[in-house]
C-alpha cells in the first residue's frame, strides 16, 4: 500500500424522506442559494417540489438555473457563474444526476476565480476556493455526490475534461433511493456500469498489499452483480436502489483507491467518445471496458484478473490462470449486455473516423494513460478498433 491522506467531508443523509435535512443544512451556511437542475426530470417526478418545500422552511431565498445538459457544457457553467454573481448567491444546491452536480461544482469554483473557469481544466491552475455545494442525488452512477471531481465539455472544441479539488467535495448530499425510481432502464444500466468501471479503475493496479481496498472493491462489484439486474427489471425495488446508490458513492469517494496507484485509462478513452459523439458515459464504458481488459491482460497482469475471476465471478480456482482471466472478461461483457448496454461502437453509430485524434487527445489531456498498463496511442487505437 502507498501513503495517502484521506478527507471525506460530505455529510450523507441516506434514506427515505431525508430531503428534510436540507432545512438544517442550508440554515448552517446559506444566505441565498442557487438551485441547479437538468432537463426537467426532477420537475416531472416531484423531487424539485420536495426540495423547494425544504428550502422555504429554511427561509433561504433562492434562484434557479435549469437545463443543465447530460455531459454538461461549459456555456451552462458560465451562465451559472454570472447568475451567482448577479444575485449574490453564497451556496449551491444541485438536484439531479452527475451532470447537474458536476456543473454545480464548476460554477461553485468559477465564482471564486477572477479568470476563466476553463483555466482549471486546461492550465496548471487549481481552484482556490468554491461556494459550498449541497446535492440531492437522483441517479446512481458517478459518485460526484461524495467526491471532488467535475467533468465539463467545451462544445465548440469537443473537449471533455475533468478536474478534482478538495474544495469541490459537497458539504452534504441527500441520498434518497426513492428519488431514483423514475430513472429509465438505459440510464439505470449505464449508472451500474459506471459504478463498476470506477471500481475497476482502482482495483486493476500494480500496487501490492492493498488487501483492504481490494476486498472492499470486490464486495462493491458483487453488490452490482446482485442488484444491477434488479434495478433494471424492477425500478421501484427500494433495497436494490438503495444498495446501488450507496455502492455508487463508495466506489469513488476514495475508500477503494486511496493507497493505490489507480489506472483510469478506460475513462480517458470513454471521455473522448462522449466528447465527440455525446453518448451516455456508462454506455461508452460498457463498450470500452472489456476491450481494455483484453488489451492489458498479459503474463504480468494475469494475477489481478485471477483474483477478479475467482472472488467476484466465482470462477473455479482449479482452472488455468489465463482461462480464468479470459472467462472473467467474457463474463463482464455478458453482464453489461444483460443490463441492456451496447457492446460495440457500431450500436451507437460511431465509426473509426476519429480514432487517431481521440488517442492523441486522450494522452495529451491525461499525461499518461494507464498505470496498470501504460497505453500508447497504438494501444488506444487498438482498443477502439476492438470496440467497433
Ligand atoms: O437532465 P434530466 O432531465 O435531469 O435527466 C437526466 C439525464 O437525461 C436523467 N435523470 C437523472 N435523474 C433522473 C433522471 N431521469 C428520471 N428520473 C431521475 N430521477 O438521466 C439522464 C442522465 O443524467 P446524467 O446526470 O447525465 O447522468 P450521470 O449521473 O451518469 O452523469 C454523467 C456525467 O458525469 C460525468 C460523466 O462523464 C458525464 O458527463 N462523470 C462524473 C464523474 C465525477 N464527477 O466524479 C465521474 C464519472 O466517471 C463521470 O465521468
Ligand atoms: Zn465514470
Amino acid at each position: 500500500m502507498i501513503n495517502f491522506a484521506q478527507h471525506i467531508p460530505t455529510t450523507i443523509h441516506f434514506g427515505k424522506g431525508q430531503v428534510r435535512a436540507i432545512e438544517v443544512e442550508l440554515k448552517k451556511r446559506a444566505k441565498k442559494t442557487l438551485i441547479v437542475t437538468g432537463g426537467g426530470s426532477v420537475k416531472r417526478n416531484g423531487v424539485f417540489d420536495a426540495v423547494i418545500r425544504e428550502v422555504k422552511k429554511a427561509n433561504i431565498p433562492y434562484t434557479e438555473l435549469s437545463g443543465i445538459e447530460p455531459n454538461p457544457r461549459l456555456k451552462s457553467v458560465y451562465k451559472g457563474i454570472d447568475l451567482c454573481r448577479k444575485e449574490s448567491v453564497d451556496s449551491i444546491l444541485a438536484v439531479g444526476g452527475g451532470s447537474v452536480i458536476d456543473a454545480a461544482k464548476a460554477i461553485a469554483a468559477g465564482v471564486k476565480y477572477d479568470g476563466d473557469v476553463w483555466d482549471f481544466f486546461t492550465k496548471d491552475i487549481s481552484p482556490n476556493g468554491a461556494l459550498p455545494i449541497g446535492t440531492v442525488l437522483t441517479l446512481s452512477a458517478t459518485g460526484s455526490e461524495m467526491n471532488g471531481n467535475t467533468v465539463i465539455t467545451k462544445e465548440d472544441t469537443k473537449r471533455k475534461l475533468a478536474i478534482g479539488s478538495p474544495f469541490l467535495k459537497p458539504t452534504f448530499s441527500i441520498l434518497d433511493p426513492e428519488y431514483t425510481y423514475t430513472v429509465n432502464r438505459y440510464h439505470t444500466a449505464a449508472g451500474v456500469v459506471d459504478i463498476m468501471v470506477h471500481v475497476f479503475e482502482q482495483y486493476f493496479s500494480k500496487t501490492t498489499a492493498s488487501d483492504v481496498q481490494d476486498r472492499l472493491a470486490e464486495g462493491l462489484l458483487k453488490v452490482c452483480l446482485k442488484y444491477g439486474p434488479i434495478v433494471c427489471e424492477k425500478p421501484r425495488d427500494y433495497d436494490a436502489r438503495a444498495n446501488i446508490m450507496w455502492t455508487g458513492s463508495l466506489a469513488l469517494n476514495g475508500v477503494v483507491g486511496d493507497g493505490k496507484k489507480e489506472d483510469w485509462a478506460t475513462h480517458a478513452i470513454e471521455h473522448e467518445l462522449s466528447a465527440i459523439y455525446d453518448i451516455s458515459h456508462g454506455a461508452g464504458l460498457a463498450i470500452v471496458s472489456p476491450n481494455w481488459m483484453k488489451n492489458v491482460l498479459s503474463k504480468e497482469t494475469v494475477g489481478r484478473f485471477v483474483d477478479y475471476g475467482i472472488n467476484v465471478w466465482g470462477i473455479a480456482k482449479s482452472k488455468d490462470n489465463m482461462a480464468i482471466a479470459n472467462e472473467s472478461i467474457d463474463k463482464t461483457r455478458e453482464f453489461f449486455r444483460l443490463l441492456g448496454m451496447p457492446a460495440t461502437l457500431k450500436e451507437v453509430n460511431i465509426s473509426d473516423e476519429y480514432f487517431e485524434r481521440m488517442a492523441k487527445d486522450a494522452i495529451r489531456d491525461w499525461g499518461q494513460i494507464g498505470y496498470f498498463k501504460k497505453l500508447s496511442t497504438n494501444d488506444i487505437v487498438n482498443i477502439l478498433k476492438l470496440s467497433l
